[in-house]
């Protein structure tokens, strides 16, 4: 079964402090949606990318996205995002070629996932309908109040979360439909299934190099995963 994904790019990437959005930021000499926009397009299986992206980006991206697609030929639409990052979720998937579709959601500014990664997602998502990528967490957490350590979390069972998130494009729109309702906003897709759907979410092993870019320091982390890739 085919997939369709959700690319996100309408944030203002306020953490980053740039005169511009982060997604459109160079990162050794291509701008950073560049680099899942490929990875996407690389992948045979993904038949439709939307674009979300803000209403006076759009023009630019749609150049970009004319170079990178010219050999491929695969269908992609560009949207309007909203003004939290739910919403251009969810603007995203009113523009799916068909709910019977698994739709991926993923972070334009997480540049570095790559092809095994998607293909071990897209595996996952068909055997339990909801399948999300992420690592083990590293270091220590502990929860605190008011500047007081109040307990430390036991790490063994904590993961990071990050993109993409695999799900039937009809469950993610019925709970994204409930949140709405309620007014509830999720920090992520995942969280919403969890909350509104009994569907389990399976945790699929990505890696520490599928970083988000958020603030300016991640930049340069961001280049040197790029050397590595190259060298
Ligand atoms: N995003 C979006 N629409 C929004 C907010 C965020 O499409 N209203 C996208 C961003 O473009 C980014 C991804 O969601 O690719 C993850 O969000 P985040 O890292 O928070 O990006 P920004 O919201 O742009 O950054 P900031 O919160 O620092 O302003
Ligand atoms: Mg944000």
């Amino acid at each position: 079964l085919d997939y369709e994904v959700i690319l996100l790019a309408a944030g203002q990437g306020k953490r980053m402090a740039a005169s511009r959005n982060k997604i459109l930021l160079h990162l050794i000499g291509k701008p950073v949606i560049s680099y899942s926009l490929n990875t996407f397009l690389s992948d045979p299986a993904c038949k439709h990318i939307v674009l979300v992206a803000q209403e006076d980006e759009q023009e630019l991206l749609a150049a970009l996205v004319k170079k990178e697609t010219k050999k491929k030929k695969c269908h992609i639409t560009i949207v309007s995002g909203g003004s939290e990052r739910q919403y251009s979720v969810y603007n995203g998937l009113n523009v799916l070629m068909n709910l019977e579709n698994i739709v991926m959601v993923h972070d334009g500014a997480r540049p570095f996932v790559n092809l095994a990664q998607l293909k071990s997602l897209h595996r996952k998502v068909q055997e339990t309908r909801a399948a999300i990528l992420g690592v083990p967490v590293k270091d220590t957490i502990k929860r605190v109040i008011d500047g007081i350590v109040q307990e430390t979390v036991p790490r063994e069972t904590l993961w990071q979360i990050q993109t993409p998130q695999a799900f039937y494009a009809k469950d993610l729109l019925a709970v994204h439909k409930c949140a709405q309702q309620e007014g509830y906003l999720g920090t992520d897709d995942a969280s919403l299934i969890e909350k509104y759907s009994h569907l389990a979410v399976s945790m699929v092993l990505g890696s520490y190099e599928n970083i988000k870019l958020t603030t300016p320091e991640d930049m340069l982390i961001g280049e040197a995963i790029v050397k590595r890739k190259r060298s």
